[in-house]
């Protein structure tokens, strides 16, 4: 027999939108470090930091209230961009704040060994995240309380189906029934993206850090079409980071390179060379849910071009993407 679903707290709840020109910033960290203390009392908290806004506001917010009693632990999963482990930790360790770097690489591309289809390979990173990684350090950890940057928004997208079902004990492999006691914690569940932006400038974030352009969870096995390698994600690592650096000052919604699976006919040194492909997307956007190529300059593609296949071994062609979504999507996987 299946196991019973067990739905989160929020689901439940009416949960009071606070909009990001209602937030008062000061008023709203006072109230959540009072509250995250009062939840926690004499116990210890545990929080994952991928990197993103959302996860370092509640990192932030959580050793604002908990200090070294919230353990916040980075899982390099081997599908990050170029330097982030070690950015990332360095940005917190400026900020006073202790961030354990756990590196689960041969464990990720275990789970992509063989995995073809888009959906099977974002199953296999939220699968190894949860059950292989997170979910055991958080039982090794002893701490019964989980802080987790979950937004309103992912609350609407579970509600309307839209996003794959946000159980998290579950999905850790914690029946909270059986094992009574965990707890999660949402402090910015009643906030949208703009609102957590602002309130991560508020707590001295890097701008870097909360105005950063969306980043998929699935992270570069989302730009890697057919199976993940670590030598695919090598190649379209290189990629995004000529990108990132060559489209920065431009004020899109979001950039990427993909790497395709097939492979072309180009020349290099005089001589046929059945090379790699890659797909340029820079998009204009409000909220992701739809979204324009931007009409950069023919220069700026010739450039990026020019490096790409300059500076990546292999690589013979680059693509880029004219198609709107709909029916594109913003990533290819
Ligand atoms: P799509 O490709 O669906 O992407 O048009 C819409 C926006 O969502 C991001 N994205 C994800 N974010 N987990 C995330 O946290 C995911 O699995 C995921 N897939 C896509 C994407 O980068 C874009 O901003």
């Amino acid at each position: 027999m299946s196991k019973p679903h067990v739905y989160p707290r929020w689901l439940f709840m009416e949960i009071k939108e606070i909009t990001a020109l209602e937030l008062d910033t000061e008023k709203f960290i006072q109230e959540k470090t009072k509250e995250i203390s009062s939840i926690v009392g004499d116990g210890t908290a545990i929080n994952a930091l991928s990197g993103g806004v959302d996860s370092s506001v509640v990192t932030l917010l959580g050793h604002k209230a908990l200090g070294s009693r919230l353990k916040t632990f980075f899982i390099n999963n081997g599908i990050m961009r170029k330097g982030e482990p070690e950015k990332i930790a360095g940005i917190f360790e400026k900020l006073g704040v202790k961030v354990e770097v756990i590196d689960a690489r041969k464990k990720f591309f275990n789970a992509f060994k063989g995995v073809t289809d888009p959906e099977k390979k974002r199953e296999a990173v939220t699968q190894t995240f949860y059950k292989d990684v997170f979910g055991k350090l958080v039982k090794e950890s002893g701490a019964k309380h989980l802080l987790q940057g979950t937004i309103l928004t992912d609350v609407d997208e579970t509600v309307a189906g839209i996003k794959r079902q946000h159980n998290v004990f579950e999905q850790l492999g914690i029946d909270p029934k059986k094992e009574f006691g965990y707890k999660i914690i949402e402090p910015v569940v009643q906030l949208r993206k703009d609102g957590v932006r602002k309130l991560g400038k508020a707590l001295g974030l890097p701008e870097s850090i909360y105005n950063r352009m969306p980043f998929p969870g699935p992270a570069l096995a989302a730009r890697v079409i057919g199976e993940v390698t670590p030598k695919k994600i090598e190649i379209v690592r290189e990629a995004t980071a000529i990108v990132e650096e060559e489209l920065e000052s431009i004020k899109a919604f979001q950039y990427m390179a993909i790497l395709h699976e097939d492979k072309v006919t180009g020349m290099r040194d005089g001589k046929r060379d059945f090379g790699l492909q890659i797909e340029l997307r820079c998009w204009e956007s409000l909220d992701a849910r739809t979204a324009k190529p931007t009409r950069l300059p023919y220069e700026t593609l010739e450039k990026i071009a020019g490096r790409l296949t300059k500076e990546i071994p292999g690589v013979v062609s680059v693509t880029y993407n004219i198609t709107p979504k709909p029916p594109s999507t913003i990533e290819a996987v």
